[in-house]
């Protein structure tokens, strides 16, 4: 495969080609999971909600007090070059952030950093999800909602591996989590939403959950629109009672969810107001970056 096939990442600081690229075997990110990542989406060469993400990114690295090497703007600015390297306008973003290299005790700190960005060309998800909704399943795993790290998007993704494992080998598409209370809190790779007599209701990120930026536009859009929406604990058999439900993540958007342990939520088909919210949302990115 010649060179011109090839594809760039960027890796704390420097244009790299991605089989060239590597870090420390003593890096934090690989021996703890001491980390961070973002993923995102361009639509038409742009970032949606770039801010948002690099914003919750240094929230986080903030609280695990991980040294974020680059400004914002830099990072912006990174990755609008690596897109343009890529030959890329519709990509799926990954910016990955460590603790670095620190060899020794378990300690917080880090004077190197490692951040890393990778772009792909955006594959979306197939159209039969949004025509027919996902089905999903509880997993077994229970969230600890005092958790310190279920609202960052940290390294540490094998509960929501093996979630997911659980809900393909009962030929679901996505596993809801539950936390220790009882109360639903988020889907594996993405937040949830129940619709119940025109409400719009979303566990709150008290409950054990990442606050997804698609979740905060899916909240905004409502606001916009008078759409009544608000954050409720909700048990599982409220969801399996709802008129409709869908889940939210960047790359998926607003996904229509119509069935539950193997029995339909409402209709068990994509309801009215998830797929006005899919059109919203869609529309709400268009106007946004101006395409
Ligand atoms: C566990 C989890 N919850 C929620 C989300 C949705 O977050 P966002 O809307 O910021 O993509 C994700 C995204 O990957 C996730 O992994």
């Amino acid at each position: 495969m010649g060179r011109k096939n090839k594809r760039q990442a960027f890796l704390n600081g420097c244009f790299l080609w991605e089989d060239k690229a590597s870090i420390s075997i003593f890096d934090r990110g690989l021996l703890y999971g001491d980390g961070l990542f973002e993923t995102l989406r361009t639509y038409g060469g742009e970032p949606f909600r770039l801010e948002a993400h690099l914003e919750r990114l240094a929230q986080s690295a903030a609280f695990l007090q991980i040294p974020l090497p680059f400004e914002k703007d830099e990072i912006k600015g990174a990755l609008r070059e690596l897109l343009r390297r890529n030959g890329l306008k519709d990509a799926y973003v990954r910016i990955t952030l460590t603790r670095g290299r620190l060899t020794g005790r378990l300690d917080l700190g880090g004077k190197e950093p490692t951040l890393l960005i990778v772009v792909r060309e955006f594959k979306p998800y197939p159209k039969r999800y949004y025509r027919l909704g996902m089905k999903a399943i509880i997993s077994r795993i229970r969230r600890e909602p005092r958790s310190p790290l279920l609202q960052h998007k940290t390294l540490n993704y094998l509960p929501n591996i093996l979630a997911r494992a659980e809900a393909r080998e009962s030929g679901a598409d996505e596993a809801l989590f539950l936390n220790t209370a009882g109360f639903l809190t988020e889907a594996s790779v993405s937040n949830l939403f129940l619709v119940r007599e025109g409400q719009v209701l979303t566990p709150p990120v008290s409950a054990g959950l990442l606050p997804g930026i698609t979740r905060a536009v899916v909240l905004e859009i409502c606001r916009r629109n008078s759409i009544p929406a608000r954050e409720k604990n909700l048990r599982a058999r409220e969801a399996a009672r709802g008129d409709e439900a869908f889940l939210t993540n960047s790359l998926m958007e607003v996904m229509p969810l119509s069935f539950l342990e193997g029995k339909p939520i409402g209709g068990g088909g994509v309801g009215d107001l998830s797929r006005n919210l899919r059109r919203l949302y869609k529309e709400a990115v268009r106007r946004e970056l101006g395409l």
